[in-house]
């Protein structure tokens, strides 16, 4: 345990002198993503999982942000009636529409509730606490679990990439957004019950692949909130390592205080500290991505 986790710490190499990163694998910088002729059909990634406060619409936003720089076309999509991803990019919705008013008539037109951000090549589809009342609309509806799914359909085309920030939870929103979605990544925070609940999370793709929709794939699991100096954060990475494999993505997302500093200002972390170590860490996500071919 004591080697594996130093390994963990990046303090050891491969034979040919290549450092392994803190998931205990050598540590690639990937090369920058090419740059794109021409845009779309999006590949739609849900981030998921039902544990709060594990990173997800941090992850979102700065995903989206770190793709936007390298040139994609991207939507980041607010599926959580907190509202935290449209706070954290500066927008607030009043009286415009949101997320939650295309739910309700599936006809009218996407791009009613698109705003674009301060980030170029970076749109969102906001939402707020109305759409914490969708679920009990929506469970009389027709084909309940495909409506997010027959809203995304119209504006694929434009987008290169579309980001669904899921809310903590397993209910119906949840699953339109696996069932909207190409891929799935699982943000996991470096903490003490980190794997706890991730079976039923896993549980429930498998089910949505069974039943909704069948190509969904496990993009990669993201460890967030890292800190290499706590034998407790490389242990918890150690078994998460140990349970997803080559899932989890190299890139780790260390803890810091810019993340909360960002939200608050509205703006992604790519934008507010661009040097800062977090911020190259989402755009080496981005990186990883591309070269995983999750992302065009
Ligand atoms: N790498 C990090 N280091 C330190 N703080 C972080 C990090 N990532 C996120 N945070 C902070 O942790 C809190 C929770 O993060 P975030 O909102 O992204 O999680 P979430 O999974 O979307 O939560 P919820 O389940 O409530 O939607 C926020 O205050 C955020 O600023
Ligand atoms: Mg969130």
């Amino acid at each position: 345990m004591a080697e594996r986790a130093g390994k963990a710490a990046g303090k050891s190499s491969t034979k040919d002198d290549t450092p392994l990163g803190p998931t205990g694998r050598p540590y690639h910088g990937f090369a920058t993503p090419p740059v794109l002729d021409s845009h779309g059909p999006a590949r739609i990634i849900a981030l998921c999982n039902q544990k709060g406060g594990v990173g997800k619409t941090t992850t979102t936003i700065n995903l989206a942000a770190s793709l936007a720089a390298y040139g994609r076309k991207v939507l980041a999509v607010d599926f959580d009636p907190q509202g935290a991803l449209s706070a954290g990019l500066g927008i607030h919705t009043h009286d415009a529409p949101t997320i939650y008013d295309l739910l309700l008539d599936t006809k009218r037109d996407p791009r009613d509730a698109i705003v674009h951000t301060s980030v170029e090549g970076l749109d969102v589809m906001p939402a707020n606490i109305d759409l914490s009342a969708a679920e009990v609309h929506l469970v009389n509806e027709v084909a309940r679990e495909t409506i997010l799914a027959r809203v995304l359909r119209n504006i694929t085309a434009e987008y290169d990439v579309i980001l669904i920030d899921c809310q903590p939870s397993l209910g119906l929103l949840t699953v339109n957004a696996l069932t909207a979605s190409h891929g799935v990544l699982i943000p996991l925070e470096c903490e003490f019950f980190a794997l706890r609940g991730v079976a039923l999370l896993i549980e429930t793709i498998d089910k949505v692949r069974d039943r909704l929709n069948p190509s969904i794939t496990l993009d990669g699991v993201l460890a967030t909130m890292y800190d290499p100096r706590t034998l407790h954060s490389r242990e918890v990475l150690e078994r998460v390592v140990e349970a997803f494999g080559d899932d989890v993505l190299e890139t780790v997302i260390g803890r810091t205080v810019k993340f909360p500093d960002a939200s608050v200002s509205g703006m992604p972390i790519t934008e507010f500290a661009p040097e800062h170590a977090a911020a190259q860490a989402y755009l080496r996500l981005a990186r990883e991505l591309v070269a995983r071919g999750a992302v065009a």
